[in-house]
Order: structure tokens, then C-alpha cells, then sequence
């Protein structure tokens, strides 16, 4: 394991996350330099240990002993910084804690296998048209405009307004869903102020308030929607309670969303920073699936998630003790040229969908599906429909957020 105590010359704390002007323009210089001289490296600012070789961040996501749930982790250890709502059991009642991906076995292979009778391939398919409907409704919201934020006005409301239909939470509520959820969000920057924590613990509440009422609702009257089925999901006598279905609707609208839009804005962007790609896109629009693989590999949205270790053990020979936390780079491990050929290359014809985007292991995206498929329909009919699309005036802007890259505002010209 590389001490950064041995070399001040590599970064550590807020200087590797999104925070620091430099990683967020371009990690790819980072991780290339760490994945060599330091690809297990410790990083005493924020008390973790940074993986970025593709092989090591598969083991981690696929090994038995390493768990999600902070509070196995040391006090006052990174893991224990982000995802902390600050609203405790008493006041909130809002929902349970911690969330689906900070459970451990066995209450997360309950929740998930539970989960996952309502959340179905057969009813994400079932959005498919609607999707092109929502999709076809926003766009005609600017077709005659020259000039547009590709984030305010398309990438950003469309996975809200979806999974919003999917849920059953009316869509008046579709402007407080993605406000609360941006603010929720915030938890995951370590460095966040008061101000920010409390915004943070009071769309929570919120949040969870109008979910209480819809869940309410629904259990009253069922319909066809998410909300009802996970009411009626069940695996023998355990069903879930309005707490968790709370809890897990918040993290639909929270984790799905910003990521899905991001999956949009870095697929856009990197669109228009090559054009053959892009022109060979509009030409050839059966290329779109492996076109979504790609920028999923390229420029991923969720660039890292953390694991605790439940007990001692070692990854490629480097040791570690029960509660130790380990962040492990799913955007450096997209880049590593072990497994991906000229990886800071974009080639929508790449064919390899081994990125590790969606993670890997028991945790693996329940959304995966339904983020591949508004992906595809949405920016297909961006780029179709705007065939010349280009940057804007304005430079684009990336988040400041640790984890979750994309961009903040993507100016585009139209026509
Ligand atoms: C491009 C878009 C998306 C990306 C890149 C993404 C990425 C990820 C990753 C990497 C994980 C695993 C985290 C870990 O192992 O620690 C995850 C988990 C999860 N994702 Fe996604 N996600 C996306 C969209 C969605 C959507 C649309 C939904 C639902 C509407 C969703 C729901 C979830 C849930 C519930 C989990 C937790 C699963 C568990 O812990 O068992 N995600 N996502």
C-alpha cells in the first residue's frame, strides 16, 4: 500500500474528489498516475483507501467481506461523512436508515428481494412508450429556441418526471421532487456547511411527508403504479412497511435521477467533443445501445462508491482491518488499460459492455434497466431531432459534488 506520507507529491481529501478544479476537468491524468504508481493508496485526509485498478474494484465489489453500512465503519471515517441525512429515528418517521445501499445482509437481501417483485424488467418495459411520449412532450418545449441548457430544460426534469409517472406522486409535485432530491444529494459532499446539511434535513422531511401521504393513499386504493405494487409485493409473510417503501422511493428519486441525467449531459458532451461519433450515431441509430455502454464506460456518473471491511483480509496482497473504509473508482477502473484498450478513447463501436458503472456484486443498480432505456430513447431523440446540435455560447459548468460527475448547465446551440 502506497503511505501518501512517503509521497507529498500525490493528492489526497477534497484534492481527489470534484471539489478540486483540476480533478473535476480531468481525473482521467489523476487515476492514470494512481492506478500506476499507487493503485492502492492510502488517503489520510479522509481516512480511506482509494482503489483504482479495474481487477482490485471488482474484487471489492464482489467480496463477501466488505459491507456498505457506515456504522461498522471507524468514528468519524469518510463513509460515516456522506449519505448522513441528520434526521433521527424520533423526529423524522419519515423512513427507514439507512437506505438500501448502505444495508448490509440480511436486511438488505430482504429489502431487495422484495424490492424487485415490484420493480420488474416487465414494468420498466412497460414505460418504454410513455418514456417517448415525456421525451417528445419536453422537447417541443424548445424547438424553436437557438440556444438552450441541455440540463434545465431536457436532462435534468426528464428522470424525475419518470420515475416520478412510475411511482404514482403527481406530477404538480414535479418541480419539489427534483428540488428535494438536489438537496438530498448534497449529503454526499463530505465538506458540506450547516447551511447545507439543514436544506438537506428539511427537503428529507418533506420529501418523505408527500410519500407518506401517496403511499397512504395507494394503500387505500391500489392502482397500477410502483408505489402499489411494492404494497402488494411479498415473499411468503413478509411484505414491506410504509416506512421502507418511503425510504426506497426517496432513493429512486435521489440516486436514479441526478445519475440518469448525468448519464444524458456526459453522453451529450461527449457527443459533440467528437463528431464522427456523433454523425456516425445519427446515420446509424441502431448503434445507440452500445452507443449508452459506452458513455457509461467513458464518462461515468457515479465515479465511485465506498465498502467497509467486516474483517481482516487483503485485496492484491495489501492487508486491511475490520472497519477499515475503502472508496473504489469506478471511473478510473472504466479508464484501466488493462481492460479497456486505448481507454481515453471514444468509440461507440467499442462493443464491450464490461464497464463497471453500474457497480458489480449484491449492490448492482436495481435501476440499471430503466437508466440504459431513458438513456437510449432520450438522447436518440435529442440528437435526431436536433441534428446539428453544438456547443453553446457559454463554456459548460461540471458539479462540484464528490461521486456524482455531470455537468451543472450545458449550454447548446440548436440551430
Ligand atoms: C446512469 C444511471 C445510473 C447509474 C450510473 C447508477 C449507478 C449505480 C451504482 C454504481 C450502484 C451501486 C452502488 C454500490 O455498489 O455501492 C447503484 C445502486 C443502486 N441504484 Fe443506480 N444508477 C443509475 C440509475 C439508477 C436508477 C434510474 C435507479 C432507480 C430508479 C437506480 C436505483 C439504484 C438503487 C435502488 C441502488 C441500490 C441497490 C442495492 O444497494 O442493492 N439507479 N446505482
Amino acid at each position: 500500500m502506497s503511505d501518501p506520507d512517503d509521497d507529498l507529491s500525490l493528492p489526497r481529501g477534497a484534492a481527489l474528489t470534484a471539489r478540486d478544479a483540476q480533478f473535476r476537468e480531468d481525473p482521467d491524468a489523476l487515476y492514470d498516475s494512481l492506478r500506476v504508481h499507487a493503485p492502492i493508496y492510502r488517503d489520510t485526509a479522509y481516512g480511506r483507501t482509494l482503489l483504482t485498478r479495474f481487477d482490485d474494484v471488482r474484487s471489492v465489489l464482489r467480496h463477501k467481506k466488505f459491507g456498505v453500512d457506515a456504522r461498522k465503519s471507524h468514528p468519524d471515517s469518510y463513509m460515516r461523512r456522506v449519505a448522513a441525512t441528520g434526521v433521527s429515528g424520533r423526529e423524522g418517521q419519515t423512513a427507514y436508515e439507512p437506505p438500501l445501499v448502505l444495508l448490509d445482509d440480511p436486511a438488505h437481501r430482504r429489502i431487495r428481494l422484495l424490492m424487485s417483485k415490484a420493480f420488474t424488467p416487465h414494468a420498466i418495459e412497460a414505460m418504454k412508450p410513455r418514456i417517448q411520449v415525456i421525451t417528445d412532450e419536453l422537447l417541443a418545449t424548445f424547438e424553436d429556441e437557438s440556444e438552450i441548457d441541455f440540463i434545465e430544460r431536457f436532462a435534468g426534469p426528464l428522470p424525475t418526471l419518470i420515475i416520478a409517472e412510475m411511482l404514482g406522486v403527481p406530477s404538480t409535485h414535479g418541480a419539489d421532487l427534483k428540488r428535494w432530491s438536489d438537496k438530498i444529494l448534497q449529503g454526499y459532499d463530505p465538506e458540506r456547511d450547516v447551511t447545507t446539511q439543514r436544506g438537506l434535513r428539511e427537503s428529507y422531511v418533506e420529501m418523505s411527508a408527500l410519500l407518506k401521504e401517496t403511499v397512504a393513499a395507494r394503500r387505500r386504493k391500489p392502482v397500477e403504479d410502483l408505489i402499489s405494487a411494492m404494497i402488494r409485493a411479498q415473499e411468503e409473510s413478509d411484505s414491506l412497511t410504509d416506512l421502507e417503501i418511503i425510504s426506497l422511493c426517496t432513493q429512486l428519486l435521489v440516486a436514479g435521477n441526478v445519475t440518469t441525467t448525468d448519464l444524458m449531459g456526459n453522453g451529450l458532451h461527449a457527443l459533440m467533443a467528437h463528431p464522427a461519433q456523433m454523425h456516425k450515431l445519427q446515420a446509424s441509430p441502431q448503434l445507440i445501445e452500445q452507443a449508452v455502454e459506452e458513455i457509461l464506460r467513458y464518462d461515468c456518473p457515479l465515479t465511485e462508491t465506498a465498502r467497509i471491511a467486516l474483517d481482516e483480509l487483503s485485496i492484491s496482497g495489501c492487508p486491511f482491518s475490520q472497519g477499515d473504509t475503502l472508496t473504489v473508482s469506478l471511473a478510473a477502473a472504466n479508464h484501466d488499460p488493462a481492460q479497456f484498450p486505448q481507454p481515453h478513447e471514444f468509440d461507440i463501436e467499442r462493443g464491450d459492455a464490461t464497464h463497471l458503472a453500474f457497480g458489480s456484486g449484491v449492490h448492482v443498480c436495481l435501476g440499471a434497466p430503466l437508466a440504459r432505456l431513458e438513456g437510449q430513447i432520450c438522447l436518440q431523440a435529442f440528437i435526431q431531432r436536433f441534428p446539428t446540435v453544438r456547443p453553446g455560447t457559454e463554456s459548460p459548468r461540471r458539479r462540484r459534488l464528490p461521486f456524482f460527475r455531470g455537468f451543472e448547465c450545458l449550454p447548446v446551440k440548436l440551430s
